[in-house]
Formats: C-alpha cells, sequence, structure tokens
C-alpha cells in the first residue's frame, strides 16, 4: 500500500525505495514529500539515521507524512536495513563492525 521496492517502481503512498540507504534523503523525483524530509535533501539516509527514522520516524522527523509506528526491535530494524541496502545497483559497503 505504501511503498514499492523494484528499480524503477512507481510511488505509492511513499516513494519507491530503490536505491534509498546511502543515497540522498527525499531523493525521489516527482514524489510530494513533506517539507520535513525536502529539509533534509542535503542528507544522506545513513545506517545510523535510518535506524532512527525506522525506530520511531516521528520521532525523528516530526513533520514527516509516514503513518507508521516504527519497529522498536533493533535486531528487526538491523535485518529490515540489511534488506533494504540490497535494493540498489550498486549497494554501498556494510558498516564496519563495532
Ligand atoms: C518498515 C516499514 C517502512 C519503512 C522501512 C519505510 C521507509 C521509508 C523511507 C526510507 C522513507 C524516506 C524515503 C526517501 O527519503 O526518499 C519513507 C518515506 C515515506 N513513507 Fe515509509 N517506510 C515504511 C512504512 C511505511 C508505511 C506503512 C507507510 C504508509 C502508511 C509509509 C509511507 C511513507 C510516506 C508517505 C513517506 C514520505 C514521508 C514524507 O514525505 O514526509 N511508509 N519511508
Amino acid at each position: 500500500m505504501c511503498h514499492t521496492f523494484d528499480k524503477g517502481g512507481r510511488d505509492k503512498l511513499g516513494p519507491n525505495l530503490w536505491n534509498t540507504v546511502g543515497n540522498a534523503r527525499a531523493h525521489s523525483d516527482g514524489f510530494g514529500y513533506s517539507d520535513e524530509l525536502k529539509g533534509m535533501h542535503n542528507e544522506k539516509w545513513t545506517y545510523d539515521v535510518l535506524n532512527l527514522y525506522i525506530a520511531n520516524p516521528h520521532s525523528f522527523a516530526p513533520g514527516n507524512n509516514m503513518s507508521f509506528a516504527g519497529i522498536k526491535n533493533m535486531k528487526e530494524r538491523a535485518n529490515l536495513i540489511a534488506w533494504l541496502r540490497t535494493l540498489s545497483d550498486d549497494p554501498i559497503p556494510l558498516p564496519a563492525a563495532k
């Protein structure tokens, strides 16, 4: 209902998420982003930031339009972000082990 994940996939309620990890925020041309996310366009979706956004979209970006409560479980978020990373022609390097 909300997102597509394939290359060139269309936007739905939310933008297509191909090539999101490591890319500029609000990068989907033509999608009607909130001013909140548009205001972050000069910054990237790094692993750390995506983790915060997916944990609680509305505390990370109070004015954003994504009606999703977030995923509280860190391992689930890590697995999801690892998968989102694969949605790219050239996935960014995995984070260095801490
Ligand atoms: C695990 C679930 C989800 C993940 C990982 C996710 C991920 C994302 C990401 C990374 C963005 C920013 C994309 C960009 O900068 O181009 C985004 C935006 C958005 N998502 Fe989601 N999303 C999820 C669930 C949902 C759901 C359930 C909805 C619909 C009810 C939704 C609707 C939206 C909308 C409307 C935006 C644009 C927000 C704005 O412009 O303020 N998402 N999502």
